[in-house]
């Protein structure tokens, strides 16, 4: 890496799964909150047709990925400003929209290089992309294994959505045999909603770390909290929320977010040697 590169260190950071509600929207946007907050300069960009990160920031649906990739348009014509309701005031915090028009971006067969290309052009400019995936494993699923430098896997702490964790290292390892483009590394597994009274899900978290522990880091799990519902019907951050209850929500969340900010860390170390 040269000195210039590593100054310019853009750390890219895909949240997947292949099941739908482990928690992939809350992650990438309460991530996002949390790195801008600690003064990074951090784009949010949404490629789930649902629009839930879009929702949870507290702004209106737009087809602005679908713009990016096929029709070319400029970065500064589509990314927005995060409201400061979200995380905070005077944040550098920006949102990249998608909506209804992304079944087409996924049927598109150039989608998955078009990602790759455009995600590649904010390398310089934000010190975070955080990118928020939908459950369906299509093209931006494919470009996104190539687009980011890290991935998080979220899974509840369930048989079945921790089998489907195996199932993504295996797309991973197709992807490295598919491209000589190199592919994300897993920044961690994040187990979420646990539930601390039930003794399965002991069991389970167990089952988590014996599965999975050579693969990737395990993250400590994020409890099942309430708070983290009212926090996206009321479109705001977890930052943005008072009581208890958020303030261990937070808690829980940091080993991931402290996970995120030593990659940036290791970079401005390599430009200090
Ligand atoms: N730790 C948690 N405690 C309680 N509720 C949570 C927690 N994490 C997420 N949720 C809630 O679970 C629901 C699903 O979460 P989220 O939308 O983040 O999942 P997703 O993986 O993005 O889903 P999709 O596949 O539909 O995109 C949301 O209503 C969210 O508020
Ligand atoms: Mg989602």
């Amino acid at each position: 890496m040269s000195l210039i590169e590593a100054v310019l260190n853009t750390i890219i950071i895909a949240v997947l799964g292949r099941k739908g509600g482990i928690g992939k929207t809350t992650i990438a946007t309460n991530l996002a909150a949390a790195l801008a907050r600690q003064g990074f300069r951090v784009a949010l960009i949404e490629t789930d047709g649902q629009g839930d990160s879009t929702f949870s920031v507290g702004m209106s649906y737009a087809n602005d990925f679908y713009s990016l990739i096929m029709d070319d348009a400029e970065w500064s014509d589509v990314l927005q400003p995060v409201p400061d309701a979200f995380a905070g005031d005077g944040l550098d915090l920006w949102i990249l929209r998608a909506h209804d028009a992304q079944l087409n971006v996924e049927r598109n067969p150039d989608t998955s290089i078009r990602i790759v290309e455009r995600i590649e052009e904010l390398k310089g400019f934000y010190d975070y992309v955080i990118i928020d995936a939908g459950p369906n494993l299509a093209e931006t699923h494919i470009g996104l294994y190539y687009a980011a430098s890290h991935i998080i896997l979220p899974t509840l702490v369930e048989s079945k959505s921790i089998q489907s964790v195996q199932r993504m290292f295996t797309y991973l390892d197709q992807a490295r045999s598919a491209s000589e483009l190199p592919v994300a590394e897993v920044l961690g597994i994040q187990p979420n909603r646990f539930d601390a009274r039930h003794r399965i899900q002991h069991r389970l978290l167990g089952y988590i770390s014996g599965m999975y522990e050579r693969q990737a880091p395990i993250l400590e799990p994020i409890q099942n909290l309430a708070v983290w519902e009212y926090a996206s019907t009321e479109q705001v951050s977890i930052y943005q929320m008072a009581g208890s209850h958020a303030g261990r929500a937070r808690k829980q969340f940091q080993p991931l977010v402290a996970a995120a900010i030593a990659l940036q860390n290791a970079s401005a170390e390599r430009v200090a040697v």
